[in-house]
């Protein structure tokens, strides 16, 4: 005999949301898993690209919004209220290649609201989400509830002249550490992703159309392949490459004023 538990899970496909899934990171974890066989839906705020995933992933869901506007973010969260899912990944961001000092006002905004303020509101509906359906036991067979968010490597570095992006992204690590903890009574997984430098189209936009420069730098396919590790094995915080977590955990043993020297002097050198 059944127990209610497998009776409701075992109807389902599993399906995920990517919040940031029009592009890079985001689009090649939806493609991923859409190969696996689940049903996949990508959230992101570029028509073309929008678009483009329609003719090219017909099976894809798409959902429009700027995650900067908090009505459109308000209005998508009550769209998807209506729909189970079983994971979501938090990829958009929004990074450049100023330092802090030299953000107008515009883009500080924008680093803020998508890498931090968004994700935030984003993470607490989805866990209410999760939770609701953990009372329910809605949730595909063999497929334990996750929340997954991109951050970077460069949030795992504590140092005063962080820039923005940084310091956001830290925070965002930290944030999914207290819902890691938070969840944990619910069996749903957090996990939080901090790589180094991705091949991704915007990574190249970023610099004229090359990125080789960048250091330890993996393609997108690499990316992946580390990404769904990380998922599979629970991870907490993943670190990759191996050669950038090596840097940056040596990096935080320094003492603060030299480890601010060191990469204030890197940091801003023309590039
Ligand atoms: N590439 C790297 O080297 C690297 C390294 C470490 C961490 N990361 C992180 O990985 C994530 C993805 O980066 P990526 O290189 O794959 O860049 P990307 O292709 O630009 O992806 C960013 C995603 O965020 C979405 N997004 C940006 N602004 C948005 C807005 N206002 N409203 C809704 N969605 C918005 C984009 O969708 P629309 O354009 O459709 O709005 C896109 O789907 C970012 O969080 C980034 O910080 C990247």
């Amino acid at each position: 005999m059944k127990t209610h538990a497998e009776d409701t899970a075992e109807n389902h496909t599993p399906h995920i949301i990517i919040v940031g899934g029009t592009s890079g990171i985001g689009l090649a974890l939806a493609v991923h898993h859409h190969q696996l066989g689940w049903q996949v839906s990508v959230v992101g705020s570029n028509v073309a690209k929008i678009e483009s995933i329609n003719s090219q992933y017909p099976t894809l869901k798409t959902y429009a919004c700027d995650l900067t506007d908090d009505t459109q973010i308000k209005n998508l969260l009550q769209t998807l209220s209506s729909v189970r899912f079983d994971r979501l990944i938090y990829s958009a961001g929004s990074y450049l290649n100023e330092r802090v000092q030299h953000l107008n006002q515009a883009d500080s905004d924008k680093m803020l609201a998508i890498n931090l303020q968004a994700f935030e509101q984003v993470f607490r509906w989805a866990s209410e989400q999760l939770k609701q359906q953990h009372q329910s036991l809605d949730f595909a067979k063999d497929c334990r509830p996750s929340l997954i968010c991109i951050a970077s490597i460069a949030g795992t570095m504590d140092y005063p002249y962080a820039s923005l992006y940084a310091k956001s992204k830290r925070a965002m690590i930290a944030t999914a550490s207290a819902y890691r903890l938070a969840l944990d009574p619910y069996d749903i997984q957090v996990t939080c992703i901090a790589s180094g430098y991705i091949d991704t189209q915007a990574l190249h936009d970023l610099n004229d159309g090359d990125a080789s420069h960048k250091p330890f730098i993996m393609s997108v396919q690499m990316a992946v392949v580390e990404v769904m590790q990380a998922i599979d094995n629970d991870v907490e915080l993943a670190i990759f490459p191996r050669s950038m977590r090596y840097i940056t955990r040596t990096l935080n043993h320094l003492p603060k004023p030299l480890l601010n020297w060191i990469l204030r002097s890197k940091l801003d050198k023309p590039s």
